[in-house]
């Protein structure tokens, strides 16, 4: 028999328990789409709200149908050996159960954007499971997700990052005044809110007095127990795609026009009037600066993969301000992270493909590490 050589299975994971659930299980439906069937077997895994993990039949179709019967149930065996999914299924007494393999896996995609996906949670389960996966590893991600510990991490680099204060929940709650005062000697009004661990611009506001400052912080604190304050100036917003691992490529940059006073969720997904502008009209000495700024941001935080950084320019000065670094960006057809790309030639399946070996490299390259024994 001439055998041809054997597909790698792609576990694409999709869905989870965030808000941008509904975004996930479109940038997912796009890279299946665009993984060439020659080189890969897509072996697709839903995640529901719940937390349950389902494979087997279409869990993408159950999930946009938002019903999850009939899926099976499925679980990640972390055997390092020969990593796969298992069907835990419970025998005819009901006292016991018994696992069925479904499937080896070779590498998975994990497009889970917010927490529970992109925040070092899922990675650290993908790593005990020794299997290859897109994307950063568990600190890049976590650091990543976490709006504090990012900017430490920024200013730690010299990058520059707009003034801010980190806020614990339980000291807003128990010395208010202290905490607002504090927040107007350091910042002035306006200032930015945000739960410190989020996305999606969910618990943001922006605060102009002493009143909306409250009711700010209070929003915020609903959605984490770290809040970060910032100082709030006018900006454009530049985003720029970066790809690689140890020697990382960045995109053209692009340019967002929300449609709203600021990005804020409905700006984002539901009043579909944002514009994106690629690439981003900049001087050719802007362009250079802020995809500098994007590479170097990629490896302070360790990025590996991809990464999709955000700029807050001041309309005024026109200063850079690193604002964030997403390390699941959205994904659909029309996301700005693929589309960038596309303006900088590389086409979105060639992306989705490049991604896939850049996590099999990473996964090799770290297997050279020496484990004590
Ligand atoms: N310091 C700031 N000054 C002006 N606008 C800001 C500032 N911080 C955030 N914004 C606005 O709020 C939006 C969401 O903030 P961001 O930090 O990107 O949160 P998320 O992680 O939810 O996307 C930004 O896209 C921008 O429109
Ligand atoms: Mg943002």
């Amino acid at each position: 028999m001439t055998e041809k050589k054997r597909k790698l299975k792609v576990g694409v994971i999709f869905g989870g328990r965030s808000a941008e659930h509904e975004v996930s299980l479109v940038s997912a439906e796009g890279i299946t789409r665009a993984l060439d069937p020659e080189r890969f077997e897509v072996i697709p895994i839903g995640i529901t709200r719940n937390g349950q993990w389902l494979a087997a039949g279409n869990p993408l179709q159950s999930l946009s149908a938002g019903q999850a019967e009939g899926a099976t149930s499925v679980t990640l065996l972390s055997d390092r050996e020969r990593p796969g999914l298992l069907q835990v299924v419970s025998n005819a007494d009901s006292q016991s159960l018994q696992a069925v393999r479904i499937t080896d896996l070779d590498v998975i995609f994990p497009v889970l954007h917010g927490p529970y996906g992109e925040d070092g949670t899922i990675q650290g389960l993908l790593e005990l499971a020794n299997i290859p996966y897109v994307g950063s590893g568990v600190l890049a991600s976590a650091s990543g997700m976490d709006k504090i510990a990012m900017k430490y991490i920024f200013q730690a680099h010299g990058l520059p990052v707009l003034p801010f204060v980190a806020v614990g929940r339980g000291r807003w709650e128990s010395t208010p005044d202290t905490i607002l005062e504090r927040l107007e000697a350091a910042l002035g009004y306006p200032m930015f809110v945000k739960p410190a661990n989020m996305g999606s611009s969910i618990g943001i506001s922006k605060a102009r007095n002493r009143e909306t400052l409250k009711m700010a912080l209070d929003q915020a604190a609903r959605y984490d127990r770290k809040l970060v304050v910032e100082k709030g100036i006018e900006v454009r917003e530049i985003e720029v795609s970066v790809l690689g691992n140890d020697d990382p490529i960045a995109s053209v940059p692009g340019e967002v026009v929300p449609s709203n006073e600021f990005y804020d969720y409905a700006a984002k997904y539901l009043d579909n009037a944002s514009g994106l502008l690629i690439p981003a009209p900049l001087s050719a000495a802007q362009r250079d600066e802020v995809r500098r700024l994007a590479l170097r941001a990629f490896l302070a935080l360790d990025c590996a993969g991809m990464a999709r950084c955000d700029f807050l320019m001041d309309k005024h000065s026109g200063v850079f301000w690193l604002n964030e670094i997403n390390t699941i960006p959205g994904f659909t057809p029309i996301s700005m992270y693929p589309k960038l790309w596309e303006a900088s030639g590389i086409s979105y399946p060639e992306l989705v493909e490049r991604l896939i070996d850049l996590a099999l490299e990473r996964h090799a390259e770290k297997q050279r590490i020496e484990v004590t024994r």
